[in-house]
């Protein structure tokens, strides 16, 4: 008897084999050698229903349907054990990646090997952008590379102003008879801010600035960052409350003084200089009797907030900026600001910040 003519009990007897080998095949791969020897080109159900055409012809239809059957039987019989095997698969894959997140984390890189650590500059600017986003600022940022308008002009420094030759500026070739400078401060920044953003504005901006000066505490490049708020009936309550809170807060300080005390910018008004307690004689902070200036600050000009198209008589704000490695050697005592760009690795390895725990409010910056 040629497999073709053979009777029901043919079938049976491939449907039982079909079941064995699935029950015995562990793995997807093995599961697929199944399929493919049963449903494949030339697999063992192929082959019958490729026979049905020399069946008798009184024969074939019910040959045919039992065919058909058995058919659907194996295709659901392998498509069972399939979706079994790939939900044990996937059992097995979440047990083995379980993790424990109970484990101490591993030091890394391994103990023993160098490791990198963040710059002081860069972990106070972390610092600054986790106290002043606590208090609801985000970040904005400038070109190093600015036009006298947005760094002078629209803050209200004219031309011949006498505070431009308080900022050393270094100039760059004039492009269509505009010089471009290189950025005495991140005020232009405020412009910038205010001429796309409508009010309420809520930013700081850590960034770096230039200035023709070099000694053992001024450098050509350095970093300072700007704080700007517009909003309604803003007041020199605002600004107060927020710096005094920020300035306790960076040096870890809480009952650190702070003294505000008048003085003049041409983008502000009234303009205030904001000094810390200290004692001079020993650097410490937060005692002593005198009086170290750390920024400058005040209420945007009216003229300011209209020269970026916002109306002075509805939204008011105040702005500040302060020197970043300035405020750096203080928090840490470091005694010369050189340093800071020397890349020194002992200088690096002794002042670096350990990458693995960023600045945050809840363990303290
Ligand atoms: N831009 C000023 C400076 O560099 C600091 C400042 C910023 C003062 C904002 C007031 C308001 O000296």
């Amino acid at each position: 008897m040629s497999e073709t003519t053979m009777s029901g009990d043919d079938l049976a007897a491939l449907e039982a084999e079909t079941a064995a080998q699935l029950a015995a095949a562990a793995d997807l791969r093995a599961w697929d050698a199944v399929r493919v020897g049963t449903l494949g080109k030339s697999g063992r159900l192929t082959a019958l229903l490729k026979g049905l055409g020399a069946v008798p012809a009184e024969q074939r239809k019910e040959r045919g349907a039992s065919l058909n059957r058995l058919k659907q039987a194996l295709e659901a019989a392998i498509e069972a054990r399939r979706l079994a095997l790939e939900e044990a698969a996937l059992d097995a894959r979440l047990r083995a990646e379980r993790m424990d997140v109970s484990l101490p984390p591993r030091p890394f890189p391994p103990a023993g090997a160098e490791q990198g650590g963040i710059h002081p500059i860069s972990r106070t600017m972390e610092e600054l952008v986790a106290l002043f986003g606590a208090q609801g600022f985000s970040v904005a940022e400038g070109p190093d590379i600015e036009s006298d308008w947005h760094n002078f002009g629209a803050l209200n420094i004219p031309e011949h102003h006498p505070a431009r030759q308080d900022h050393d500026t270094f100039y760059l070739p004039a492009v269509d008879g505009r010089r471009p400078v290189l950025r005495t401060h991140t005020s232009p920044v405020q412009i910038r801010t205010m001429v796309t953003q409508a009010p309420p504005i809520r930013v700081i901006v850590p960034g770096r600035t230039w200035r023709a000066d070099h000694d053992a505490t001024h450098s050509p490049m350095f970093h300072q960052v700007e704080g700007l708020v517009i909003d309604r009936g803003i007041t020199l309550g605002h600004l107060k409350g927020c710096l005094i809170d920020f300035l306790r807060a960076f040096f870890g300080i809480g009952d650190l003084p702070v003294r505000f005390r008048a003085s003049y910018f041409p983008f502000t008004e009234p303009s205030m200089e904001v000094d810390i307690g200290w004692n001079r004689k020993t650097g410490e902070l937060g005692k002593g009797g005198d009086w170290l200036e750390i920024l400058g600050s005040g209420m945007v000009h009216p003229r300011v907030l209209a020269n970026c198209g916002i109306d002075p008589r509805e939204w008011q704000g105040f702005a500040f900026g302060m020197g970043i490695e300035r405020i750096t050697m203080l928090k840490h005592g470091m005694p010369d600001l050189r340093p800071f760009y020397e890349s020194d690795v002992r200088w690096l390895r002794h002042w670096a910040a350990d990458p693995l725990s960023p600045p945050s409010l809840a363990e303290g910056v």
